[in-house]
């Protein structure tokens, strides 16, 4: 596979990053980079900033009252929070996946071909084509091939969350952002999305909190530990798990609180 871009570019970077809800900095001054085409977990304790730092990455938190940024946070070398950028479509660039799937009560193939749709694709033969891939990216096509029309409501929690990853693609991001995308799912599931993580890296930048260390260390190139707000450690994973440098990550990965 042919890699979309070199790798150790820096595909997203905070530069003394903060994000306020009201008065409460939930991430303090974070200088971060995230390199292209790798997977970054972000681990901590419930409550430290992970949702909140990575919705701001395409600008979920404009969506929340309140809530308001400081510091730079650049996307592909521009300013996400600059004036000129359009928030649909950065996150046309930037694709989503929560921790509870969240298909639409359409048919699976609607589900894919929505954002396509709602960026003006409209034949046929070509969305045909965007639905096949996105589901095959997705680790889904040959469980669904049979029945795209039917509702997706009916999928199991595992195939839901393949599901909105495949409608994630459609739009074909450059970088996907992941909230505790297997923290619904039973074992057997979250084994088939971790594959699937490991397989799209490489293609596409992936960020992803997990309050889970020991899916962080299978998936993930470098590991960023959070710890009420503040960045405390950001290293390549196999590094953090082994050697942490500070204390606090080393009291939080043997599981001294958290
Ligand atoms: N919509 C919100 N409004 C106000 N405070 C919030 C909101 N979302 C999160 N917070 C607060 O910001 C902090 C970080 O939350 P969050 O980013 O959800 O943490 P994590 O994902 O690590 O559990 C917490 O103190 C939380 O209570
Ligand atoms: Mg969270």
């Amino acid at each position: 596979m042919i890699e979309k871009m070199t790798t150790d570019t820096a595909h997203v970077e905070a530069r003394g990053f903060s994000v306020f809800y009201g008065e409460h900095e939930a991430v303090c001054k974070v200088d971060l980079a995230i390199p292209s085409c790798r997977v970054t977990a972000i681990i901590g304790p419930s409550g430290c900033g992970k949702s909140t730092f990575l919705r701001a990455i395409n600008r979920m938190n404009d969506l929340i009252t309140g809530c308001r940024t400081k510091g730079e946070l650049l996307f592909d070398g521009q300013d996400v929070y600059g004036r000129d950028v359009d928030a649909a479509v950065l996150r046309r660039r930037i694709g989503m996946v929560f921790q509870k799937p969240n298909p639409f009560p359409k048919s699976i193939y609607d589900n894919v071909a929505y954002g396509p749709r709602l960026h003006g694709r409209r034949n046929k033969a070509e969305l045909d084509v965007i639905v096949e891939q996105s589901l095959v990216g997705a680790a889904l096509w040959d469980e669904v091939k049979d029945r795209l029309h039917k509702n997706a409501l009916g999928l199991s929690g595992g195939q839901a969350q393949r599901l909105c990853l495949a409608r994630a693609l459609a739009v074909k991001p450059e970088m996907l952002l992941m909230d505790e995308p297997t923290s619904a799912l039973d074992p057997k599931a979250t084994a088939r999305i971790e594959e699937l993580i490991v397989q799209l890296r490489g293609q596409y930048t992936i960020a992803i909190v997990t309050h889970n260390m020991q899916q962080a260390a299978r998936v993930s190139d470098m590991t960023a530990f959070f710890y009420e707000g503040d960045l405390v450690e950001y290293a390549p994973t196999k590094e953090l798990f082994t050697r942490p440098r500070e204390k606090k990550t080393e009291d939080y990965i043997t599981g001294r609180f958290g």
